[in-house]
């Protein structure tokens, strides 16, 4: 099957760098942010583009790329429609599992934390700060719903557009951020012959352990 030959030429050797416990720093924000930058300065597309994974009622994984727009240490913001399948999900079950590809640098980083809203000031001021275009997108598009065609968020976007022509766009009540809380983070390393370097750093009482775990 030629899908399966082009499959097995995409086979890489991971070998640009090592982990060591010595190398990692005890606060896994940090840690990220080092690894953030490092991938930033190796060109890696899209760096702060993450997976975001929930779990439905049914207990179905759903995951999709979000943009991560706020770090520190209450966790990863992102922004979305308060009304999308997402929020749904986010709303009944609030946990949520991240993931990073920095594959370039032959890098992942898996999060796993509770999740919360981001305030309303909060939502309020990243929503000021995007472009017009995004802010009208916001209000047009009901997130997740069926649409007929796409005539009809062109129609959206026109009344949207009309409605706050020469004023500012305000922020739609359905749309802000959530914040990912991390209690564990996964820094992963390709390494040669598939024995990559895995750390973990699990929030046990009160403070981050980190462990080694197997390829
Ligand atoms: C690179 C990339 C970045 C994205 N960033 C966002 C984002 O920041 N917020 C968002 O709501 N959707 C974003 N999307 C779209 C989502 O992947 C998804 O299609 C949308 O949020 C609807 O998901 P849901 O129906 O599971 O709620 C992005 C998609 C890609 C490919």
């Amino acid at each position: 099957m030629s899908n399966y030959d082009a499959l097995s030429d995409l086979r890489m050797e991971y070998d640009v760098g090592t982990l060591r416990r010595e190398d990692m720093l005890d606060d896994p924000v940090a840690q990220w942010q080092a690894w953030f930058d490092h991938a930033m300065a190796n060109d890696v597309y899209e760096p702060n583009a993450m997976v975001v994974a929930t779990v439905d009622e049914g207990g179905w994984p759903h995951a999709r790329n979000v943009l991560v727009k706020g770090v520190d240490e209450r966790g990863f913001a992102f922004y979305t429609n308060y009304e999308s399948a997402k929020a749904a999900e986010l709303e009944s079950a609030a946990k949520a599992s991240l993931l990073f590809s920095w594959l370039p640098v032959h890098r992942q980083v898996r999060i796993v934390g509770t999740v919360t809203r981001v305030s309303a000031e909060e939502s309020d001021a990243y929503f000021a700060s995007r472009p017009r275009g995004s802010q009208i997108g916001a209000w047009a598009s009901p997130q997740s719903d069926l649409i007929a065609e796409p005539a009809v968020l062109e129609r959206a976007v026109a009344e949207v557009a009309q409605r706050f022509e020469g004023q500012d766009v305000t922020r739609p009540p359905f749309w802000g951020g959530y914040r990912v809380a991390p209690v564990m983070f996964e820094f992963w390393q390709g390494r040669p012959s598939r024995l990559h370097d895995r750390l973990r750093y699990v929030w046990r009482s009160g403070s981050w352990d980190i462990e080694r775990i197997a390829p």
